[in-house]
């Protein structure tokens, strides 16, 4: 399993103390106000109309609060939330029982739903347009057809990749939102939020410094802030302070802009095996033994977003501010590249 403290994957045994401090209610969740708002107006019109909430994608970055959003948007509506994720939908039957489930007004939460397979989306089609369900049923030679009538429900889907959603899957959607990276005050609140829910005070001015160590992440700041009171706790402290911080995080290997061992490697890959780029991400794959996959959607976006990385027709650059970042002479590689 990767013990990286700066993944954005769900390790599970965080998983006990993750559902603790997970938000429950529009209120509690902390930032995204434009996709807040919107979802707030949908809610509020579906319930005065009693009708199932129109279908819900949400997009974004790993650990930006998709699921705990669905969870949200069922709780608002005071419904009951059923979970599928799209690589376990192998079968038309797997899609079918989950289906069956569903109550009136139900959320039917599909995450990862770009790697649903192309057939299952077919059956989704009818099931999200219509609330039927078309099902072939019966074995070889002896098949047919059967419609099934299901309650109105609301599909909410997330993914990391919203340009992997075939087009007729995405026009399904009433209602698409992008979830943004969050402002150091958004983190220090959820810092802030965190520590009263674990019952483990923060000083203001540690909570910032944690925040902006966060890569604009939720989760990544909820990681952060359960190994640094870990510190806190074997020197004895009952506040954390900067002081725990700085340590805690230096012992990770988390720089004070909250890169990790791995955006180091990455942009020192760029720079030094291939002068700066511009190089197809497969070359800087391979140069650091990552997936493509996991370059793009984990590591790739914060990089972009915070300007050390530049995406160009013919590759990946570093950019003159990664070169301040790593301490390195970025004049001394746009000779060399003046010079090929
Ligand atoms: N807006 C928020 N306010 C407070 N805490 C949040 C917020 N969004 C996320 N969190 C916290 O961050 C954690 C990760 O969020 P979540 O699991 O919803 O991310 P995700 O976008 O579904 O990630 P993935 O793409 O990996 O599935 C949650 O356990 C929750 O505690
Ligand atoms: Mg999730």
């Amino acid at each position: 399993m990767d013990e990286r403290i700066i993944t954005t994957r769900e390790l599970f045994d965080d998983g006990i103390i993750d559902n603790s401090i997970r938000p429950e209610s529009i209120e509690e969740y902390i930032g995204q106000k434009d996709v807040k708002e919107n979802i707030k107006v949908f809610v509020e019109a579906a319930k005065m109309r009693n009708e199932a909430l129109d279908h819900v994608l949400l997009y974004g970055p790993p650990g930006l609060g998709k699921t705990t959003l669905a969870y949200i948007i069922a709780n608002e509506l005071g419904t009951n939330l059923k979970t599928a994720s799209g690589p376990s939908i192998e079968k038309s039957g797997d899609l079918a029982a989950v289906l069956s489930t569903l109550e009136k007004g139900d959320v039917l939460f599909i995450d990862e739903i770009h790697r649903m397979p192309r057939y299952i989306e077919e059956i989704l089609y009818p099931a999200m347009e219509d609330f039927t369900l078309d099902i072939i049923v019966g074995s070889e030679g002896n098949t047919r057809n059967i419609k099934i009538d299901l309650p109105p429900f609301t599909l909410v889907g997330a993914t990391t990749r919203a340009g992997d959603l075939s087009a007729p899957l995405r026009d399904r959607f009433g209602i698409i939102s992008k979830l943004q990276y969050y402002t150091i005050e958004e983190l220090t609140e959820i810092v802030k939020r965190t520590s009263r829910v674990l019952g483990i005070d923060i000083e203001d001015k540690a909570a910032v410094s944690l925040a902006s160590r966060s890569r604009g992440t939720p989760r990544i700041a909820n990681r952060l802030f359960k190994r640094v009171r870990d510190f806190a706790i074997v020197e004895g402290k009952e506040c954390i302070d900067e002081e725990v911080i700085n340590k805690a995080l230096k012992r990770l290997k988390v720089d004070e802009k909250g890169l990790d061992e791995t955006d180091h490697e990455l942009l020192l890959a760029i720079i030094n095996k291939f002068n700066g780029g511009p190089v197809g991400i497969e070359a800087v794959a391979s140069a650091i033994g990552e997936e493509v996959t996991t370059i793009e959607d984990v590591y790739e976006p914060y990089l972009l977003q915070t300007g050390l990385l530049k995406r160009t027709p013919r590759g990946r650059m570093a950019t003159p501010l990664a070169y301040e970042v790593l301490h390195i002479d970025y004049m001394k590689d746009v000779k060399r590249n003046e010079n090929r």
